[in-house]
């Protein structure tokens, strides 16, 4: 057996460098071995097995990390939503390609999703992110800020959270229980949505924890809906039984520099940002977005308001009505493309219906579009077939998506 041991036999055998093994004696993850006459440090036999001990730690903790990521890393993408570009990201693209030379910053005042910005953001191209809906930024704040955060604590945080067993009744049970969720996933969306204020109010986690954890929740929730993907109404008998479980966001913090994050109104942003180019994808009928996703609204803002109707919509939503939905479309829209500053405007709507007064029919007409359009530089309009997700109600054949492109003069 060796009684004396060298610092070079150390780091030959388990393969690590001389800093490491300092940065660990630093740490005080290692007791400091003794030194001889030279000031050579002995290690005994006794330090060999408390090294040992602590790189098997370390290894699992990096398999736990390693094997949740293979696994069960949450995309942004993975969600349902009504206008959603997901499909159409290759059609976008491909018009910039052809009339955009080099850009560096992409704005997407109507995000959404965030999917559209998702692909210029690991393009390295910053983006600057926008929706009226805070269940939307919380999201973008998740996928696209460069605030820090501990990925092994939220990790960590989710396995317990997941873990919980929930018997007492909250806001959440209470209302949306057995009617948008089963009665357990609907306790357990309710306390752990607490919990994260919990855990925010006593600095356990920072502001980005909170709304990477409350992202977490809020794809989860939308996965064990008992819904057609949007919440205007639950399905009369609840055949979604899907337990609730919580995943970790694949986040690419590599390419969050310099991006921007709001949650406002657009035509009041477009006054404030700059951008080379810029992706405008209003809505298009009456069908307001605070109605569709009202329920993921409430999880994210949590301040329990009064509800309304057989959908318990939140009573008081005036704040995310949208302009875009009424007759003040036309109108709105044209002080949005005055204002906006940007080198390249695209523009997506869609012929899925004629303009009118109905639900579902188009608020602007495409003459309107490019007439408005026109005022800022040449237009081109692209067109593409498009398999849309849509309410469900409706059956859309030779469904075509336009994209209306212009250069500013
Ligand atoms: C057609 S969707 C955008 C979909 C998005 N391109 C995607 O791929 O997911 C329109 C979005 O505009 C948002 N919105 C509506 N009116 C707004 C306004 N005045 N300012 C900012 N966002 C608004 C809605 O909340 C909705 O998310």
């Amino acid at each position: 057996m060796l009684k004396e041991i060298s610092t070079k036999y150390i780091l030959k055998e388990f393969d690590i460098s001389r800093q490491t093994l300092y940065n660990w004696i630093h740490e005080g993850l290692l007791n400091e071995p003794v030194k001889d006459w030279r000031g050579w440090r002995i290690w005994t036999q006794e330090d060999l097995d408390q090294l040992r001990k602590l790189l098997s730690e370390k290894n699992n903790k990096n398999l736990s990390i390693q094997k949740h990521n293979d696994d069960t890393l949450l995309e942004m993408s993975n969600r349902r939503y009504l206008g959603s570009k997901q499909k159409l990201i290759d059609f976008i693209e491909s018009i910039i390609r052809e009339n955009v030379e080099n850009f560096n910053t992409f704005f997407e005042p109507f995000a959404g999703t965030g999917v559209v910005s998702n692909y210029y953001n690991n393009q390295n191209k910053v983006v600057i992110v926008n929706d009226i809906l805070k269940s939307n930024y919380i999201a973008y704040d998740t996928f696209f800020s460069s605030e820090s955060y501990d990925a092994e604590k939220l990790i960590h945080t989710i396995k317990q959270l997941n873990e919980a067993i929930i018997n007492d009744d909250n806001y959440m049970s209470v209302n949306f229980g057995d009617r948008y969720f089963t009665i357990q996933n609907a306790r357990k969306i309710g306390y752990i949505r607490d919990e994260i204020d919990v855990l925010y109010e006593q600095n356990s986690i920072n502001a980005r924890e909170k709304n990477i954890l409350i992202t977490s929740l809020l794809y989860a929730a939308d996965k064990a809906a008992n819904t057609c993907g949007h919440y205007d109404a639950y399905r009369e008998t609840l055949d979604n039984i899907k337990e609730l479980e919580l995943l970790m966001p694949n986040i690419n913090d590599d390419a969050n520099i310099n991006n921007q994050i709001y949650n406002c109104d657009a035509n009041v942003l477009v006054k404030e940002v700059q951008a080379d180019v810029t992706y405008i994808d209003t809505p298009y009928n009456s069908r307001q977005y605070g109605d569709a996703y009202h329920l993921l609204e409430n999880i994210a803002e949590n301040k329990k308001p009064e509800l309304q109707g057989k959908a318990k919509k939140i009573k008081q939503r005036s704040h995310i009505k949208s302009n875009y939905c009424t007759v003040k479309a036309v109108d709105t829209f044209r002080d949005l493309i005055e204002n906006v500053r940007t080198k390249h405007i695209l523009v997506s709507y869609n012929n899925m219906a004629k303009k009118g007064n109905g639900r579902s029919n188009a608020k602007i007409s495409n003459e309107e579009i490019i007439e408005i359009l026109k005022q800022k530089g040449e237009v081109k309009v692209y067109e593409t077939d498009f398999n849309a997700f849509t309410t469900g109600k409706s059956k859309i054949d030779n469904h075509k998506e336009l994209i209306y492109y212009c250069r500013v003069n």
